[in-house]
């Protein structure tokens, strides 16, 4: 019998592939991958046969999966869709990682934590949601942990802003633009986090597991914390996106930014105070160098913000 020696590219399942997580997976994709792209309507992970046979059908070696419900104040009205969204489709996905032998990267949140640290959450810390978005959320890795599948990474991430999606940036900039003051709320500390270090991180574990796989080592699979270094208040970003488009010379019409506590701008869910994350498991796993977040703020600024 003759022996085949395949050379291809491996295949990655990118789910929620239009998403603007997902889009920057596509731009960070190493040239050894070749991307399959799945979502809606075509692909839905709420249901599960189509899920099975859709990865059956595709045969990853990896599926990344980006699809999630992430209209966090929507999720408090919409909870059950939020739940099959976030937290039965992760099982959905690991099931079929399991059965065509796939690796699974997993994207979630810093809102499965409460908030009432003072001191950077850990991969060991408790979560505890205190939104339907976050109960979701954390439903969705306990599908995952309770898969039996081996071979995953669930990446926590937090205040995420990136090119193609509806982001904070983004946001700030237009308001900062059409108004004289703006009112941020100052009371929650957490790291913002730019799409194109988040997908850097995700292939490098995946890096990480090939090359511990191929020494026949074990693979460091499991939850990891990942965002930018450092740590501010949503008032501290926009202070700091309005002072980098000033010195980028781009015009400002805001000449205040008015510091709010949460409780003056009620929204429907509620947000952890507090949830920076300690990433020392990420760092000593890949050991690769994490940007403090002003200066990747600065990257997206000059690198992807229109006018
Ligand atoms: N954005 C943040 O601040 C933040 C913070 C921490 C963690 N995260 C996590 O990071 C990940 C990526 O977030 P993102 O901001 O890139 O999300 P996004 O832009 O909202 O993209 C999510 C994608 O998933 C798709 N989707 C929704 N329901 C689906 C279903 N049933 N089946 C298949 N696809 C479905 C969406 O399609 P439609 O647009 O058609 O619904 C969309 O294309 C998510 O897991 C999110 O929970 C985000």
């Amino acid at each position: 019998m003759r022996t085949q020696v395949v050379t291809g590219r491996k295949r990655l399942a990118l789910i929620g592939a239009n998403g603007m997580l997902a889009s920057m997976v596509i731009k960070m994709t190493p040239p050894d991958f070749e991307i399959l792209a799945f979502d809606l309507p075509d692909f839905d992970i709420t249901d599960r046969e189509q899920v099975l046979r859709m990865m059956q059908a595709a045969r990853p070696q990896v599926i990344v999966n980006c699809a999630a419900y992430t209209n966090v104040d929507g999720c408090e009205s919409q909870e059950e869709l939020a739940t099959r969204v976030n937290g039965d489709g992760p099982g959905y996905l690991a099931e079929a990682a399991r059965g065509c032998g796939a690796t699974l990267v997993h994207v979630s949140t810093d809102y499965v934590f409460d908030g009432r640290k003072q001191t950077p959450y850990t991969e060991e810390d408790p979560p505890n949601p205190l939104s339907a978005y976050g109960r979701s959320k954390l439903r969705g890795e306990e599908a995952i942990l309770a898969s039996g599948l081996e071979r995953f990474f669930i990446l926590r991430t937090s205040w995420l802003y990136g090119p193609g999606g509806k982001n904070f940036v983004e946001t700030i900039a237009r308001l900062a633009s059409e108004r004289d003051e703006l009112r941020i709320v100052a009371d929650q500390v957490g790291t913002p986090t730019c799409t194109e270090d988040l997908a850097k991180a995700i292939f490098n574990l995946l890096h990480l597991a090939e090359v511990a796989e191929k020494d026949t080592r074990p693979a460091p699979y499991g939850i990891y914390h990942f965002s930018s270094a450092g740590h501010c208040s949503w008032h501290q970003f926009s202070l700091e996106i309005l002072a980098q488009l000033r010195q980028a010379g781009i015009p400002i019409r805001a000449q205040r930014v008015v510091p709010l506590l949460t409780r003056e701008y009620p929204l429907p869910a509620i947000r952890p105070h507090y949830s920076v994350f300690a990433k020392e498991k990420y760092q000593q796993a890949t050991g690769a160098p994490i940007p403090p977040w002003q200066e990747s703020l600065g990257r997206y600024l000059s690198v992807y913000h229109r006018q």
